[in-house]
């Protein structure tokens, strides 16, 4: 049994990257609208942009969630920011600049908000919070400028094997 945070700047390809832990036979949890459903949030950090979680909540729905699947991926803007004792372990993925704005521009994001998300990945804002959360140890950082979805999640895979979490029918 393992639960995985999945974070970064929008754009580093969390979803994608959870896409195929899905097709692994994991849940896959999409942070912001899992909050949203099943309300549980206290309210709304502006800065962020994202809710603040109501932990107690949290925990009971992750537990029920537990108990049906045996591993669980959350990914999304703020799985940086889950109480530290129900994770086990963290995936921060990160990219280059000129990438992400290739990313975010593709994706239609409007000249501002691609500027803020560029600044905030420069300055690494995503890692340094989920290091500050989860603890050094408990955060595995990938970068994905070079690398495909299908390669990031081989190298992942290896990664959490060398740390000794099993993933069953990895290709
Ligand atoms: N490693 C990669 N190689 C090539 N394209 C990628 C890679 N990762 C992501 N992309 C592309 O970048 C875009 C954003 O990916 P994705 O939706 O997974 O990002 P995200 O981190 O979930 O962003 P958000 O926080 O906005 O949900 C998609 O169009 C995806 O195909
Ligand atoms: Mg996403």
């Amino acid at each position: 049994m393992v639960v995985i945070a999945i974070c970064g700047t929008p754009g580093t390809g969390k979803s994608e990257l959870a896409k195929l832990f899905g097709k692994n036979g994991f849940c896959v949890i999409h942070l912001s609208r899992f909050v949203i459903e099943n309300m549980l949030y206290q309210g709304y950090d502006k800065r962020r942009g994202a809710y603040i979680i109501d932990e107690e909540r949290l925990v009971g729905k992750l537990k029920d969630i537990l108990s049906k699947y045996k591993d669980v991926v959350i990914e999304g803007v703020g799985a940086e920011a889950i109480p530290s004792k129900l994770v086990d372990i963290c995936i921060v993925l990160t990219c280059e600049p000129f990438m992400l704005e290739r990313r975010l521009t593709e994706r239609g994001f409007p000249y501002e908000k691609i500027q803020e998300n560029l600044e905030a990945e420069r300055f690494g804002i995503i890692l340094g919070e989920a290091i500050s959360n989860y603890g050094r140890s408990k955060v595995m950082v990938f970068d994905t400028t070079y690398t495909s979805i299908e390669e990031l999640y081989r190298v992942v895979v290896d990664e959490l094997r060398r740390r000794g979490i099993k993933i069953r029918n990895t290709p």
